[in-house]
């Protein structure tokens, strides 16, 4: 095997909005590029590997508002929870900043200024839109609500109607309102800066960087064909036309140099941002960012969904180029990540919590090589189906991989003190050969991203090992005295299988190949040591447990049934006193009360004072709310509620509330439910309509029990 030369690489995952925890999609791309990146560093070379908050932008803004803090304040609080997620599923990113750094003000207003001043490609256009009068601020389509212009469905967004589908602009919705304030918008002109992507030399660059054969997936490079407008001849016109990269105040942002009030749309500092947090770094550990990037060798890839690939294959190219920056060497592009269809969602719902996940205590590698072996080089959705989860953890990682090592230590540490003998003929040696020689095969396809692939060839070559196993047969061996020399050679044999395919196997599985290490009693592995088996009489220690087999009822925690219909709950909270049961006619409409209980049985509630920090409808439900609480514990909670018919998201945003706290996760068709928000209802909401989140009095913070 020839090692190739050390390259020097930069490696991004997109950087995630700093309004949420992380969802199992930026679990599954960052496994994705941890992968290649402990793959690229094992063959040698020098990664880096960096991700930030993406902070910008209008939604956190008015979601610090309403949570009545800084948007730092809302920023920060979001970025403390990630750490746990990415030392739980081992992603090891060298570096997680923020587009709200330094670094990044100060890199954007550079960019900028070479387009403006270099390039000349910055210019200024007077637009019309939307004013919301009391909340002086223009409004994105997104603050728009109105009567439907086609069906006339009332309290439609600005820009499609989710009762009929149609699409509009926000000028043709019937007697618009403000999302924020209620206002009716005013039109109010004003300046914007343009990025001039139309200009020829753009369209020019872009033909050229992403219709190069060799780099974007070809799925990818048919929708830039599209963009770019390309005909078959390899000719026409340009689809592009000029980016708006500015925004008024008020506006959390970066701002733009010599134009007082205007901010840098937030796609404009995003990206940005993976060379602001690679200068973080860098500053931080003494190396030198300039030279870095400078240097012509240094190669630049962004791992991202299918989303957002037209900022990253147009917009983001073209910043860099004529800011006279290193362009990307490639975008790699995946789907989404769903999980399973109709089998799953009756009986386990739809959603898996990364967090869950980890407080269930399940196995980090167990995902890591679950969604390896469904990944490939394709921009397609993958699926998370949970008896495959099970099947393919119990039947590859444990039954085949596992399993040599289980079936061979033991022999080697009780009869041999630990000593391999690898003294073999050369002749015998055949499977040994051959799983050393897949070793290029298995790294292109690491190269290449078809992580899916390469788990399968490495299970084909456990199947031979196990096949060796069985036809060997240690523990027969074992029982005859005449046999030792024989058993000593087979288990070496078989141990020093298991460090090739650890090798194989450690960019999926860091952790586990650490303990192969420790209980083969050898350096760190490389690439390289496929071809420096171990030595003869080398000692290994003893065998400990590597992993445990998944137990389907994990999967059934992990998608809990739900246990209640999804409804508004009815409650009275009272100061605990016991209602005192009286014999007298109930009052017309009153719900008859519940069953008496002890103060003991209350006291089995845990209910909390809770901050709704965001709130937003369930796409695809009419019932529910999808709110995030903070309960004070230092970490945020899910909840859905069926409140949607009485409260807008952002009436509730920044709100105290009354949740109870200690209520058992429940699966729900869209997700994880970590709690109840109580809210007052009448036992027939049709007579009587209305549904009533509790509030508490002035001076409660969250994380307050309520007794
Ligand atoms: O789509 C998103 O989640 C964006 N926050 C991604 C930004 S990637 C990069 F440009 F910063
Ligand atoms: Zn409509």
């Amino acid at each position: 095997m020839s090692t190739p030369a050390p390259r020097q690489l930069f490696v991004t995952t997109a950087l995630p909005y700093a309004n949420a925890a992380f969802h199992i999609g930026h679990i599954m791309e960052y496994i994705q590029a941890d992968i290649w990146v402990r793959f690229q560093r094992m063959q040698g070379h020098e990664v880096h590997f960096v991700c930030a908050d993406d902070a910008h932008g209008a939604p956190i803004m008015i979601a610090a508002e309403k949570a009545g803090v800084t948007p730092q304040e809302f920023v920060a609080r979001i970025a403390a929870g990630r750490q746990q997620h990415l030392d739980g599923f081992q992603i090891g990113f060298d570096n997680w900043s923020s587009t709200d750094s330094p670094e990044n003000h100060l890199l954007s207003q550079e960019i900028y200024r070479r387009l403006r001043d270099d390039a000349d490609l910055i210019t200024t256009k007077t637009i019309n839109q939307f004013y919301d009068p009391v909340k002086e601020m223009f409004l994105a389509d997104r603050y728009i609500k109105g009567t439907c212009p086609k069906c006339g469905a009332k309290d439609q967004y600005g820009d499609s109607c989710e009762v009929c589908g149609a699409v509009y602009a926000p000028t043709e919705l019937i007697e618009p309102y403000s999302a924020l304030t209620g206002a009716v918008p005013v039109m109010k002109a004003s300046e914007h800066y343009f990025f001039r992507l139309s200009d020829a030399k753009c369209v020019d660059f872009l033909r050229q960087w992403a219709l190069d054969d060799a780099r974007l997936q070809p799925e990818v490079a048919n929708k830039a064909r599209e963009w770019l407008d390309v005909k078959e001849d390899g000719e026409g016109s340009s689809g592009l036309g000029d980016w708006d990269i500015s925004r008024d105040a008020p506006y959390f942002g970066i701002e733009i140099p010599d134009a007082p009030g205007k901010y840098f749309y937030v796609w404009l500092d995003a990206p940005i941002g993976y060379l602001a947090s690679l200068k973080n770094y860098f500053d931080r550990t003494g190396r030198d960012y300039d030279a870095f990037m400078a240097d012509p060798t240094t190669e630049q890839y962004h791992f991202i969904g299918k989303d957002i690939t037209y900022f990253h294959t147009l917009f983001w190219p073209a910043m860099l180029k004529f800011s006279g920056m290193k362009v990307p060497n490639n975008v790699f592009v995946h789907g989404f990540i769903t999980v399973s269809g109709e089998k799953m969602s009756k009986s386990r719902g739809t959603g898996i919590s990364p967090l869950r996940y980890l407080e269930l205590g399940m196995n980090p590698e167990w995902l890591r090589y679950y969604i390896a072996a469904k990944l490939s080089a394709k921009v397609e959705d993958i699926d998370f189906n949970p008896d495959d989860f099970v099947a393919r953890v119990n039947s590859d990682l444990i039954g085949k991989y596992i399993n040599i090592a289980s079936r061979a230590a033991g022999f080697i540490t009780k009869r041999f003190d630990g000593a391999v003998a690898t003294d073999w003929a050369t002749a015998s040696d055949v499977f040994l050969f051959n799983l050393r020689d897949v070793a290029t095969q298995v790294s292109a396809l690491y190269d290449h991203r078809e992580y899916g692939k390469a788990l399968r060839l490495i299970m084909e070559q456990a199947d031979t090992v196990n096949a060796y196993v069985d036809a060997n047969k240690p523990w027969e061996l074992a029982k005859d005295p005449a046999r030792t020399a024989d058993l000593q050679e087979v288990c070496s044999r078989l141990l020093e299988a298991f460090r090739i395919l650890t090798i194989y196997l450690k960019p999926v599985l860091p952790a586990l190949a650490t303990q192969v290490e420790a209980l083969l009693n050898i350096a760190p592995l490389t690439w390289n040591d496929v071809d420096n088996p171990l030595p003869h009489g080398h000692v290994v220690n003893g065998y400990t447990h590597l992993m445990t087999r998944v137990e389907a009822k994990m999967l059934d925690a992990l998608f809990e049934a739900p246990t209640a219909p999804v409804a508004a709950p009815t409650v009275v909270v009272t100061d605990g006193a016991i209602t005192e049961h009286v014999a007298t006619p109930l009052a017309p409409g009153f719900e008859p009360l519940a069953p008496e209980i002890k103060i003991d049985d209350f006291a089995k509630i845990d209910l909390r004072i809770a901050k709704i920090v965001a709130c937003e409808a369930v796409e695809g439900s009419d019932k529910l709310l999808r709110l995030t609480l903070d309960a004070g514990e230092g970490r945020l909670r899910n909840v859905f509620s069926g409140i949607k018919s009485a409260y807008r998201p952002e009436d509730l945003t920044g709100k105290l509330t009354v949740m109870v706290a200690n209520l058992a996760p429940r699966k729900m068709k869209f997700g994880i439910s970590e709690g109840m928000v109580l809210a007052a209802s009448a036992a027939d909401v049709t007579a009587q309509p209305g549904i009533y989140v509790l509030e508490p009095g002035p001076g409660a913070v969250p994380g307050m029990r309520v007794r």
